[in-house]
């Protein structure tokens, strides 16, 4: 195992400017790293910032001080204030994240929707399609709703259709932000087996789990995130 993802002295704060420009401070001095087939759960109550780290490490939340490095083309990248055009391809090459929600892209098909992260980082149209149905089919998604766009279907359908297009791209690091929130058990348990196999396959993985019962099937190490001022 070596290590794929490693953050230090991460500083996160909100500035609430309804508030008269009130600061929140949320993630104050924190670190982490993650080895290649690990799964680290991060832990902690609700409003601790587990989201705001994940955020942050993805580089959806810019960080006031600390340093995030992923293993990125066999060097290291730092992605604290790296160009876009570094975070862009880091993006399509080395890190996915699963939100809890799928953006939903108007009028494209399901099976595009899932084939694009595929295509964007490097595979041909048929290969990326032949992932894309496998997946939908191993997320059960019906084959009949494989040509609509995902806008009309349920909330557990769009879910699992953002899981397949986070999954289509073998990405070294994986980050996952309660993938499963919406889901029914047994659309769980092939999320369940598609991450076991990513883990197991190498991927590093940071993941926020809803559900304890995920979390014991995936987690290889947990993570503590306490509430901003509440030190253990
Ligand atoms: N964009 C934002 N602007 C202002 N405050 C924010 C923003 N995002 C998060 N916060 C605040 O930061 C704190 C941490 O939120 P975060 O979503 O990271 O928590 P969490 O640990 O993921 O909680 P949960 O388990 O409920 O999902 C909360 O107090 C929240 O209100
Ligand atoms: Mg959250």
């Amino acid at each position: 195992m070596s290590i794929a993802l490693a953050a230090t002295g991460l500083r996160k704060s909100f500035t609430v400017h309804a508030q008269g420009g009130l600061t929140l401070p949320v993630l104050r001095d924190v670190g982490l790293s993650v080895e290649t087939g690990e799964c680290l759960a991060l832990v902690g109550p609700s409003g601790a910032g587990k989201s705001t780290l994940l955020r942050s490490l993805y580089g959806n939340y810019r960080v006031q001080a600390g340093s995030i490095r992923v293993r990125h083309d066999d060097g290291w990248t730092e992605l604290v204030d790296a160009e876009p055009r570094i975070v862009l391809d880091v993006r399509r090459r080395t890190m996915g994240f699963v939100s809890q929600f799928l953006r939903v892209i108007p009028r494209v098909a399901t099976l595009d929707v899932v084939a694009e992260p595929m295509i964007r980082a490097g595979r041909s149209r048929s290969e990326a399609d032949a992932r894309a149905k496998s997946l939908l089919d191993r997320l059960r998604i019906p084959e009949r709703l494989w040509a609509l766009p995902p806008a009309t279907f349920s909330g557990g359908e769009q879910q699992r259709v953002n899981i397949a297009r986070s999954l289509g791209v073998d990405y070294p690091v994986l980050l996952l932000d309660e993938p499963t929130a919406s889901l029914d058990a047994e659309n769980r348990d092939a999320v369940v087996d598609l991450v076991r196999e990513r883990r197991d396959a190498g991927a590093a993985i940071v993941a926020i789990f809803h559900d304890a019962n995920m979390r014991d099937a995936l987690a290889t190490r947990v993570h503590r995130v306490a509430l901003p001022g509440v030190h253990e």
